[in-house]
């Protein structure tokens, strides 16, 4: 109270820095947000936001109009001006497919210590592997002015794509991992606009500080239990398919017990995106190599269970459309597939490591015509696979197909009208891929339905 606030940056303006620099402005906080990349510090200086995300172009336009918000690709300036310096580039899975490849925070961390000229603090917030705060500690030692005593915190966060505007003003905690009473007041400071936020409406944030390694690892715990939470789940689904039950009923039934939990117990097509699948990978290799590789094994058997739930809608569609499934699979040649749905969940334009990607890919190899439309991510889907035919609506993907696949929930597709579909459709087959379907009205219209 009083205090003067941190001027804060937000190196790397991916999903992640740009959200929070737009929101931490949206705060009061002077921001810099910072990128290496020039097209998309110039696309954001100019007020628009490089990918889907509700709510954030208004507030990215509000904030530069008043002065808060600048975006930068120099080092020199975004080292000038932070008090708080906040690390938040990708860590991508590596080309061996596990572990984290921490080539941008190394190029991040290096690029902007040398430049720093009086005291400060630099956080990460990047998805790491247990021990990356204690290197990136050693590399600003050695990349700093000496005398300036510059000190590391780790911060991870937890927002999800659809809704990281409200992630970031509201979080339900916020956690830092500090060694220092200097870096636990900076990291307050540069929070003060959160908690300041909450208590204006009545809530509580709270703030869990810890060592370096316990922040870093509740980061992928956290999405390691999700990932798990989904698994199970999908899981229960399997047994249910083979033993006649309903899955989406025992999900509500078992989701009642507080202590269970309904959310992220919704089973389908599992989990994709550019976290929960490579965050579980990333996470097993670490701990192999600290030599407690036993202790999630089991995260091996969620990746897996996740992956067959792609494979079991291209066995549905064979099973639907009456085709054979040989030692290669289904052979799905002559027919026409509508896929509803390109990316990994709605309300985002996102389609990395996508489900329903996956399975459009899998049913085109198979030999389907495949028509695929989806609300936001037609483009992004378009680059990854440029061979599929992209229409412009649901009722143009739809039309003349014999199997409609559902594999995105958005809601336009959750509140299409079987009755006007089936006029269109060669024939009425459709998957769930997501179990998000009212079944007993379009099986009411005469389509075969199957969920997962
Ligand atoms: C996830 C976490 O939820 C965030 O807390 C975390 O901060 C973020 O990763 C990250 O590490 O940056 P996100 O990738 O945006 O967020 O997506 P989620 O909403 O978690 O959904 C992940 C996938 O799980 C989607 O494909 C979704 O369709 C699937 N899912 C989710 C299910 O199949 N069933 C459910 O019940 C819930």
């Amino acid at each position: 109270s009083g205090a003067p606030r941190p001027r804060l940056t937000f190196l790397g303006t991916g999903y992640l820095g740009a959200t929070y620099a737009i929101c931490f402005a949206e705060l009061g906080y002077e921001v810099i947000g910072f990128d290496v990349d020039e097209a998309k510090i110039a696309k954001l200086a100019a007020g628009s936001v490089p990918f889907h995300e509700p709510g954030l172009d208004e507030l990215l336009r509000r904030n530069l109009a008043a002065g808060r918000l600048r975006f930068s690709t120099s080092y020199q300036e975004t080292a000038e001006f932070g008090d708080v310096h906040f690390i938040c580039v990708g860590t991508p899975q590596r080309a061996d497919g596990m572990g984290a490849d921490l080539s941008y925070v190394e190029t991040a961390v290096t690029g902007l210590a040398p430049h720093l000229s009086r005291k400060a603090l630099i956080v990460g917030k990047s998805t790491v592997p247990v021990g990356t705060a204690e290197w990136v500690e050693q590399l600003v030692g050695k990349h700093s002015p000496a005398d300036l005593g510059i000190e590391v915190a780790w911060s991870p966060e937890f927002l999800q794509e659809g809704f990281a505007v409200e992630d970031v003003l509201r979080p339900n905690r916020i956690v830092v991992g500090v060694k220092s009473e200097w870096a636990n007041g900076m990291l307050y400071a540069a929070h003060k606009g959160v908690f300041d936020l909450a208590a204006t409406e009545d809530r509580e944030v709270p703030l869990v500080v810890t060592d370096f390694a316990t922040a870093e690892l509740v980061k992928v715990a956290a999405n390691a239990f999700l990932a798990t939470k989904i698994s199970f789940i999908n899981a229960m689904a399997e047994v249910c398919e083979v033993a006649g039950g309903d899955v989406t009923q025992l999900s509500r039934a078992i989701g009642y017990d507080p202590r269970i939990g309904n959310r992220f117990l919704q089973a389908g097509l599992g989990f994709g995106g550019a976290c929960l699948p490579k965050d579980i990978r990333a996470f097993q290799a670490r701990a192999q190599e600290l030599g407690a590789g036993e202790a999630l094994r089991f995260l091996h058997e969620v990746d897996l269970i996740n992956l067959r739930r792609r494979t079991r809608v291209l066995t549905l569609a064979a099973e639907l459309l009456d085709r054979r499934v040989g030692p290669a699979g289904p052979d799905l040649s002559g027919t026409r597939i509508a896929v509803l749905g390109a990316t990994f969940k709605p309300n985002t334009d996102d389609v990395r490591d996508a489900p329903s990607l996956a399975v459009a890919a899998m049913l085109a190899k198979a030999g389907a015509d495949v028509h695929l439309y989806d609300p936001e991510g037609n483009e992004n889907a378009r680059r990854t696979l440029p061979d599929l035919s992209y229409e412009t609506s649901m009722n143009a993907a739809v039309q003349d197909s014999d199997l409609v696949c559902v594999l995105t929930e958005w809601a336009d597709f959750r509140n299409a009208d079987p009755v006007a579909l089936g006029e269109i459709v060669g024939g009425r087959r459709v998957i769930d891929g997501r179990n998000c379907l009212d079944s007993t009205l379009w099986t009411g219209a005469g389509w075969d339905y199957r969920g997962m």
